[in-house]
């Protein structure tokens, strides 16, 4: 009766959903190391929101969105020296919307895209809600991330239909770099493929360094996406506002345009009340951005000081976004770590497979999660690693 897409899934809860119901159930305590929610963990917006606008009444479905919202978007740009038309951008819901909008743009069903691994576990729904197959290519680590430069040029050579960046990647925290962006760029207009630059984290730097590539959303050698939302540029995620910044070889970027109208016209799924208030909101996001910037790299610091004292754990290098990765003694398996973790130290942490880490054991951490339960739960984390 059902799709086959669901084939793909287990829909059952997993072991440490379990252990975490069953912590729950047993009245003890648990601090939480996953939140990646902006408005919880002490983050809920405080001040009044931006006065909404008397009540739409007028409905002007307009496939790409209205334009002094998507004015408001390129305001955001050209406060980073970028130049966007507000011609080329397209507003969705948010960015996972944008992801599938771009699938079907571009992909039939069975293609392959090729996805950045270890990265945000979303991607394969997204991919397989829209029946493509996501192709990891490697970002390896050694002494910070890179991607791993020729397996991907290699890769690009088998016609997939989409490059996946993700800048800077979760839960890696790695920027594509100056260098990478170039190689792949020409590669990527040498074989035709497009770019999707998801830069939802892009100004959330949790270190300064002069070698990575800024937004791509002024791209000219290939045909390039840039996604971004008010879900993380604002830290509401509960207004349902993101958008694409198509950019490329104008012949490419226009036919793609013209494809993405239909797409968006099909779904019309931004509410007019957030797109009246986009520019209210972008202004008002930025004061929530500065508090977000500042808790996950306090946070960070935090990470790096506690398990400074705890020589068989290394953290490794994050360069931005909400995440770090804790490297953990390979003691016993990943699953088995946090389900302890859970179980017997009343800590939540997700483990590294989740983000398709291969090697190693790896604990993920939000960035986000209010400071007090962060250092308790960090605390823990590293006294348990003692006792193993
Ligand atoms: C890298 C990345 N892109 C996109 C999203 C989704 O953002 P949105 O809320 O706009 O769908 C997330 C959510 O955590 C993410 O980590």
């Amino acid at each position: 009766m059902f799709s086959s897409r669901f084939t793909r899934w287990n829909l059952h809860p997993n072991r440490i959903s379990q252990a975490v119901q069953e912590r729950r159930r047993s009245g003890q305590e648990l601090l939480d190391l996953t939140c990646t929610n902006p408005t919880r963990a002490g983050l809920a917006p405080g001040d009044p929101l931006p006065e909404a606008p008397p009540f739409s009444r007028m409905y002007r479905p307009l496939p790409r969105g209205l334009r002094p919202a998507r004015e408001a978007v390129a305001a955001t740009y050209r406060r980073q020296g970028i130049d966007v038309d507000p011609d080329h951008v397209v507003l969705t819901a948010s960015t996972s919307e944008a992801y599938s909008w771009l699938f079907k743009l571009l992909s039939d069903p069975g293609d392959r895209v090729l996805v950045p691994a270890p990265s945000y576990p979303l991607f394969e729904f997204l991919a397989g809600m829209e029946m493509v197959e996501p192709a990891p290519y490697a970002l390896v680590y050694e002494d910070g991330w890179r991607i791993d430069l020729p397996a991907l040029l290699a890769q690009l050579v088998e016609n997939p239909r989409a490059l996946v960046l993700v800048h800077p990647n979760n839960p890696t925290g790695s920027y594509v770099k100056r260098e990478e962006w170039k190689a792949i760029a020409a590669a990527c207009g040498e074989f035709d493929v497009p770019v999707i630059s998801d830069e939802v984290f892009l100004s959330y730097t949790l270190e300064e360094k002069d070698d990575r590539a800024g937004s791509l959303a002024a791209a000219d050698a290939c045909l390039t996406f840039s996604l971004g939302g008010l879900s993380k540029e604002a830290g509401l995620p509960q207004m349902k506002l993101g958008w694409i910044v198509v950019a490329g070889p104008a012949r490419l970027r226009d036919r793609a345009l013209a494809r993405l109208d239909l797409v968006a016209d099909t779904y019309l799924s931004i509410g007019t009340p957030v797109q009246e208030q986009a520019e209210a909101l972008l202004e008002y996001g930025g004061s929530r951005k500065a508090m977000i910037h500042t808790r996950v790299r306090e946070n960070y610091r935090t990470l790096l000081r506690i398990a400074a004292g705890e020589p068989s754990v290394t953290v490794l290098q994050a360069e931005g976004g909400w995440s770090a990765i804790v490297r953990v003694p390979a003691v016993m398996e990943e699953e088995d770590r946090v389900v302890q973790l859970v179980l017997r130290d009343g800590v939540l942490v997700q483990p590294g497979f989740f983000y398709d880490m291969a090697t190693g054991v790896h604990l993920v951490v939000s960035l986000l999660t209010d400071p007090g339960d962060f250092s308790a739960g960090l605390h823990r984390l590293i006294r348990s690693m003692g006792e193993a």
